[in-house]
């Protein structure tokens, strides 16, 4: 595992930009596995202003998305999917054609789950995935005490993660309870792990992620299995380590 300190979420989100332009420069086609949260934000302006300044194609990238709230209407504002079109796909000057995610209003969720990784694979695979970390250690949504072989599947939220994402609704009600995330062991199939943590209240998740035992009980210590994880962090993200 490869860990970058950077100076703050600015610098961090140019250092990831910068690694996904140079893959699509190397392969235009590359399917971009992306994270929701505020964490990325800053990777995927970096990533637009590239594309828009001319420094950068991305017109061939494809866009696989991480996990994704049950039970939002597809067109709800905070359905995951809404989250990446606005985020990513639109700002990239990208078509729904060039995005697949999985469908959290299946009435049957597990198939749409093992359809998603189905449709991961066939698409190649994802080259590079951006991660973000929760307070405890999640990634995706693979709350703590997941299996680290898990594959794409139905969770059930922590009432921590509820509150951290109540933000983002109007009420803490209206946090979903139950998610579709890709599991730990379809996540580590991505040829290259890039994760980013910035602030202080990542910093003891971050400790745990990288110096701590791998553990199922801090999902992201699993990046010490992959053999091409990258880990950047800003000054107080990293200041337990
Ligand atoms: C959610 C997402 C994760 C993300 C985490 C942290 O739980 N499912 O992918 O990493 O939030 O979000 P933030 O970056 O806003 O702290």
């Amino acid at each position: 595992m490869e860990v970058v300190i950077v100076q703050d979420a600015e610098a961090g989100g140019e250092l990831i930009a910068e690694t996904i332009a140079n893959l699509l420069r190397r392969k235009p086609d590359a399917l971009l596995g992306v994270a929701t949260g505020s964490t990325p934000l800053p990777i995927y302006q970096a990533l637009t202003a590239k594309v828009r300044s001319g420094a950068l194609d991305a017109s061939g990238a494809r866009i696989a998305q991480l996990d994704e709230y049950v039970g939002l209407p597809a067109g709800h504002p905070e359905s995951y999917r809404s989250v990446v079109l606005r985020e990513v796909v639109e700002p990239l000057g990208l078509t729904e054609d060039a995005f697949m995610g999985p469908d959290g209003a299946a009435e049957d969720v597990q198939a749409a789950c093992e359809a998603y990784d189905l449709a991961l694979a066939q698409a190649g695979g994802v080259d590079l995935q951006l991660l973000g970390i929760g307070t405890d250690g999640h990634i995706g949504f693979n709350e703590p005490c997941s299996s680290l072989a898990s594959r794409t599947r139905i969770k059930t939220l922590t009432r921590q993660t509820r509150e951290d994402n109540a933000r983002f609704f109007d009420s803490p009600d209206e946090v979903p309870h139950h998610v579709i995330t890709q599991g730990i062991g379809t996540i580590l199939e991505a040829r290259h792990l890039v994760l980013l943590a910035t602030g202080e209240g990542k910093a003891e998740a971050v400790a745990q992620t990288v110096e701590g035992p791998v553990a199922a009980v801090v999902p992201a210590s699993a990046l010490q299995l992959h053999p091409h994880a990258t880990v950047v962090v800003d000054e107080a993200a990293a200041s337990k380590l």
